[in-house]
């Protein structure tokens, strides 16, 4: 049975991961205020006491816009804790899986990024997670950064439920054509997640280690965030409360926002998929299994 310590179990992504995650072994999930990665002295002492053999970072500071005015907050807990996990995995012989984004390019290379390509972040968040990624690189133990983009759920506020609330508000809807990513359904990435430990065997942190790397692992297809939203009103599970007329794309320079957000900053997966075996299937699928009400 494996010891896994989860940090961040009521993100998005944290709370699908304490699911997935469950059948494997002994799992400690944190958040805050138990951790405060603001405050490195919080997640030390939680992994020498605890001493798992996989640590998944599943926190981050994701405020995009807000950032480009808590520079110093996103860094720390976006740059600096990460490294500190990571010191303090290989102080206990753990590996390190953490999750990284899209937002680490700028957009202009106007094909799928692979994980070769240089990074170069047009905002604050996108350097912090950048600088997240060095920092552990820099302590070099055992990691794997998985990159992933427009992550959502149908649990916490995400594009999904923006788009469905504007649909109930407004009378005509204009969405941004130009930016194209992977819609990435945070479930599905947390089964990803599990379905790769339950495949390394008694020794994950070694398993992990000779794999360990940068991977890219988003929904596979792209879409522009109108294709995205237009296929999200169609499967509106209650459709009759719905004003709006008509949905329109827009061009990204007409919706000024403080932080600056790549054009085609959609992932190339094929390293991953070829590494583990394994994939996310296409968004157009997976989106109706996500909006499908229980
Ligand atoms: N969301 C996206 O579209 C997207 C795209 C690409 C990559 N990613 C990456 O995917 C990963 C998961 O993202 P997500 O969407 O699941 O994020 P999320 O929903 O924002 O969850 C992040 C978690 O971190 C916690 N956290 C924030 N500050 C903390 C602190 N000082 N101490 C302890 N915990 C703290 C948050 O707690 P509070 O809720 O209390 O703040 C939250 O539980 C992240 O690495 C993110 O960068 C996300």
């Amino acid at each position: 049975m494996m010891r896994i310590l989860l940090l961040g179990k009521y993100g998005q992504l944290g709370w699908e991961l304490r699911r997935a995650l469950a059948p494997l072994g002994e799992i400690r999930a944190l958040d805050f205020p138990e951790i405060d990665l603001t405050q490195p002295d919080s997640i030390r002492p939680v992994i020498q006491e605890f001493q798992p053999q996989v640590i998944i970072n599943a926190t981050a500071y994701t405020a995009v816009d807000r950032a480009e005015n808590e520079h110093d907050l996103a860094m720390a807990i976006n740059q600096a804790a990460p490294g500190t996990m990571a010191e303090e995995a290989s102080q206990v012989g753990a590996a390190l899986i953490h999750f990284s984004t899209d937002y680490v390019f700028d957009g202009t290379k106007g094909s799928d990024y692979v994980e070769s390509d240089r990074p170069n972040p047009l905002n604050i968040y996108g350097l912090s997670k950048l600088g997240g990624e060095q920092a552990i690189l820099d302590a070099g133990g055992d990691y794997l950064i998985l990159r992933t983009s427009w992550v959502y759920s149908s649990r916490r506020e995400s594009f999904v439920m923006k788009v469905l609330e504007w649909a109930r508000t407004q009378t005509s809807l204009r969405i941004v054509g130009d930016q194209v990513s992977n819609p990435t359904w945070c479930r599905m990435l947390a089964e990803v997640t599990g379905q790769l430990l339950a495949s390394s065997g008694r020794d994950p942190a070694g398993w992990l280690g000779e794999r360990r790397g940068i991977y890219h692992l988003a929904g596979s297809g792209r879409a522009s965030r109108f294709e995205w939203a237009r296929a999200i009103l169609a499967l509106d599970p209650r459709p009759e409360e719905q004003i709006a007329q008509d949905i329109i794309p827009a061009l990204t320079e007409e919706f000024p926002t403080p932080a600056l957000r790549p054009l085609h900053s959609a992932l190339n997966c094929d390293l991953f998929n070829h590494t583990f075996g394994l994939s996310l299937p296409d968004w157009q699928q997976v989106l109706p299994l996500a909006m499908e009400v229980e």
